[in-house]
C-alpha cells in the first residue's frame, strides 16, 4: 500500500527521494509527495495521480540533503492534494510521512484542536504531526516517543524537524520501516525496492521500535527509550531483480522468470537420495511432524487459491487432513485450535494485515504457525514459529505471479516430506521428485508458444465475463485465473469447479460469456468433456488448456491452449502460466495498466 523513504546524507535529496519512489510505485497510491529542507525552510511538494504529476512540478534545481517522500493509498480523506504526505504541524517546522491506521485519531483531532491546533488535511496522519508539536521542547527523539504513546493504531512513519537539519525519525508498530546504511547517508524506507540501487545493508525495525538517524549513524530505542542493538542484514537480490529490463511490464517479466523461480525454490530442499524433502525453516523434528494430524492454511487472495491446492495435495499424498481458509474470515471466527494441528501463513509480502493478524490470533490461542513468505525480514516470517522463504525473488507486478508457483513448490516440498514419513513409497516419492523437478523444463515449453494465447486474449478481450472452470487439484487454478484476469484487464471472471455450474453458473452461458476449461489428462478428463459439452450445447465459446494432442477436447473446443503432459499433481503449474499470459495480453489490448491496476495495492497492510 503506501510507501516511505527518508534520506539524509550528502546527495540532493530530492533525487534520492523521487528515485525511491519510483521504485515504490508498485505498492500501489493515488497520491504522492516529498518534503526537503532548505535555508528557507521545509519544501513540501505533493500531488495527487501517478508519479508523473508530482515530477511535473517538482523544481529542476534540487534543494536539501535531508528529506522524506511518501506514496498515499488513501484511507482516512479523500484523494486530494492536501490529504498528500507529508504533513506537517502548526509552525511548519515538523514534517511526517506515515503508514499504517491511526485508530484514536478523531479524540486526539478534537483535543488537539480545542488545545489551538489547526488542521489542513483530513488524514489521521496530520494528527501525529500536531501531537509531536505539542510534545516537543527540544529533543525530536523524546518528542515522537511521548506521542506514540498517545497513539492507537499501525505505523510506519518517519519524521523531520527544520531545527534538525541532519535528523530523521523513525518509528513502527505494525507497518514496515527498514534502515538502509550507507557511507555518510542513511535511509528509511518501507522496503528494500525504495533503496536498493543506493545500498544493500538494511536492518529491519521491529515493532515498538524508534530509530534516531543521521548521515554517519543511528541509535535506536523501544517505547521506553531502551536501547536496543540492531543487526544488519544484507539485501539478497541485486538492483536489477527490482527493475523491468527488457520487459515492459513488471508481470511479463515475473512470468518469464517462473521456470527459474521455482527451480531456485527446489535448490538444496530435494533429497534424491532418501526421495524426500528438507525445509530446515520449519523448526520441527519428524516426531514432531508425525505427530500432526491436522494442516490449516490461511491466506489471502493469490496465496489462498495456493494455500488451496496445497491443503487437496496433501490429503490426497500425505493422507492428513488439510484444509485452506481465508485469513480475513478465520480471525474473527474464534477458531477451535485442535492439538496436533499445523497451521501455514501463506504470503508473498508477509505484511498483509488479514494473514498477519489472523495468524496472531492463532499464535495467542497456542497454535503453531508456520510462514510461506517470500519477502526476507517481513512481519509473518519474522513472527511464525519457524517456515520457508518461497525464493522466487521480488514480486513488483501487483498481480501475483512467480510467488503463486513458488508457494506452490514449498508446500509441494512439505507435502512429500510429510507423504515420505507416512505411507509415501521410495517409488512414489522418487517419481514425484522426478515430476517436480521436470516442471521448469514444461513450463520453458509453454514459453515457446505463447503467441496462440495473445491471439485468444485479443479475440475474448472484448467481453463483459468469463467463467473459469476447473476440477480438483486444478479447481484453485481456476480461481486464480480469474482473479488474475479481473484484477489487471477489469473483465467480470469467476472461477467455479466444472461440474458445480450445472448448479447455477450455467444460466450465465450465452455466446458472450465463454468459459475456460482446465483439461488436465487425469481421472477426471472424461467428467471435464461432459461439462464443457454441456456449455457448448448452450451456445457457450470455449477456450481449453489441456495437454498437446488431446483430440477429445480440440472437437469441443472453439480455441486451445496446449501445454506438456505432466503427472496429476504438477497441472496446478502447468495450467496457471497460460492463465497468466491470458490475463496479461487481455489487460495489454484493453490499454490497461498491467503492474497496476485500479484500486489496488501490492501489499494489503490494513484489514
Ligand atoms: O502478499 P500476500 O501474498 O499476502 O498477498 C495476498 C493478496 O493480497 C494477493 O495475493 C492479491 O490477491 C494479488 N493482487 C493477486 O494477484
Amino acid at each position: 500500500m503506501c510507501g516511505i523513504i527518508g534520506y539524509c546524507g550528502k546527495k540532493a535529496s530530492s533525487e534520492v527521494l523521487l528515485e525511491g519512489l519510483k521504485r515504490l510505485e508498485y505498492r500501489g497510491y493515488d497520491s504522492s509527495g516529498i518534503c526537503v529542507d532548505s535555508p528557507e525552510g521545509f519544501k513540501i511538494i505533493k500531488k495527487t495521480g501517478k508519479l508523473k504529476n508530482l515530477l511535473s512540478i517538482v523544481p529542476e534545481r534540487p534543494f536539501g540533503h535531508n528529506g522524506i517522500g511518501h506514496t498515499r493509498w488513501a484511507t482516512h480523506g479523500g484523494v486530494t492534494d492536501a490529504n498528500a504526505h507529508p504533513h506537517t504541524d502548526c509552525t511548519g517546522k515538523i514534517s511526517i510521512v506515515h503508514n499504517g491506521i491511526i485508530e484514536n485519531y478523531e479524540t486526539l483531532r478534537r483535543l488537539l484542536k480545542e488545545k489551538g491546533h489547526t488542521f489542513k488535511s483530513d488524514t489521521d496522519t496530520e494528527v501525529i504531526a500536531h501531537l509531536i508539536e505539542s510534545c516537543y521542547k527540544g529533543n525530536l527523539t523524546k518528542a515522537v516517543l511521548e506521542a506514540l504513546s498517545l497513539l492507537k493504531g499501525t505505523y510506519g512513519l518517519v519524521v523531520m524537524h527544520q531545527d534538525h537539519p541532519d535528523v530523521l525519525v523513525g518509528a513502527r508498530n505494525g507497518s514496515p520501516l527498514i534502515m538502509g546504511i550507507g557511507d555518510g547517508e542513511m535511509f528509511l524506507a518501507s522496503d528494500a525496492a525504495a533503496i536498493i540501487s543506493y545500498t544493500k545493508q538494511v536492518i529491519y525495525l521491529k515493532d515498538g521500535e524508534v530509530v534516531t538517524v543521521t548521515p554517519d549513524g543511528f541509535q535506536t530505542v523501544d517505547l521506553d527509550e531502551k536501547a536496543v542493538e540492531k543487526d544488519i542484514d544484507v539485501v539478497e537480490w541485486e538492483a536489477e531483480a527490482y527493475e523491468k529490463g527488457k520487459y515492459p511490464y513488471f508481470m511479463l517479466k515475473e512470468i518469464y522468470e517462473q521456470s527459474k523461480s521455482i527451480q531456485r525454490g527446489m535448490n538444496g530442499r530435494i533429497d534424491m537420495e532418501l526421495a524426500t524433502g528438507h525445509l530446515g525453516g520449519l523448526n520441527m523434528t519428524p516426531e514432531e511432524l508425525l505427530k500432526v494430524e491436522r494442516v490449516v492454511i490461511i491466506a489471502a487472495g493469490t496465496s489462498y487459491h495456493a494455500g488451496l491446492v496445497a491443503a487437496l495435495l496433501l490429503e490426497n499424498l500425505a493422507r492428513i487432513p488439510a484444509h485452506a481458509e481465508i485469513a480475513s474470515e478465520i480471525r474473527y471466527r474464534n477458531p477451535i485450535i485442535e492439538k496436533n494441528t499445523l497451521y501455514f501463513a501463506i504470503s508473498q509480502s508477509g505484511e498483509t494485515a488479514d494473514t498477519l493478524y489472523a495468524m496472531r490470533e492463532l499464535q495467542r490461542k497456542g497454535a503453531r504457525v508456520l510462514g510461506i513468505c517470500n519477502v526476507v525480514g517481513s512481519t509473518i516470517a519474522r513472527e511464525s514459529d519457524g517456515g520457508v522463504y518461497i525464493h522466487s525473488g521480488p514480486e513488483i507486478a501487483v498481480a501475483s505471479t512467480k510467488a503463486f508457483t513458488s508457494q506452490l513448490t514449498a508446500m509441494y516440498i512439505f507435502t512429500l516430506i510429510m507423504a515420505r514419513l507416512r505411507s509415501m513409497s521410495y517409488e512414489d516419492g522418487s517419481e514425484f521428485i522426478k515430476e517436480l523437478t521436470a516442471v521448469p523444463a514444461k513450463i520453458e515449453k509453454i514459453f515457446r508458444n505463447v503467441e496462440n494465447i495473445n491471439i485468444i486474449a485479443k479475440k475474448y478481450c472484448h467481453t463483459e465475463s468469463f467463467l473459469f472452470l476447473g476440477r480438483g487439484l486444478n479447481y484453485p487454478v481456476a480461481m486464480e485465473g480469474a482473479l488474475k484476469l479481473k484484477e489487471i484487464s477489469y473483465i467480470h471472471a469467476e472461477g467455479f469447479s466444472a461440474a458445480e455450474i450445472k448448479h447455477g453458473p450455467i444460466a450465465l452461458i450465452n455466446e458472450r460469456t465463454p468459459s475456460l476449461f482446465l483439461v488436465p489428462d487425469d481421472r477426471l478428463h472424461d467428467k471435464i468433456i461432459s461439462n464443457m459439452k454441456e456449455v457448448k450445447s448452450r451456445g457457450g465459446k470455449i477456450i481449453a488448456v489441456a495437454v498437446e494432442n488431446d483430440e477429445a477436447v480440440k472437437g469441443i473446443a472453439d480455441d486451445v491452449i496446449e501445454i506438456p503432459r505432466a503427472s496429476e499433481y504438477m497441472y496446478p503449474f502447468l495450467m496457471s502460466i497460460p492463465l497468466q499470459f491470458l490475463a496479461y495480453y487481455a489487460a495489454l489490448e484493453l490499454g490497461r495498466d498491467v503492474d497496476q491496476p485500479n484500486n489496488l495495492a501490492k501489499s494489503v497492510t490494513v484489514e
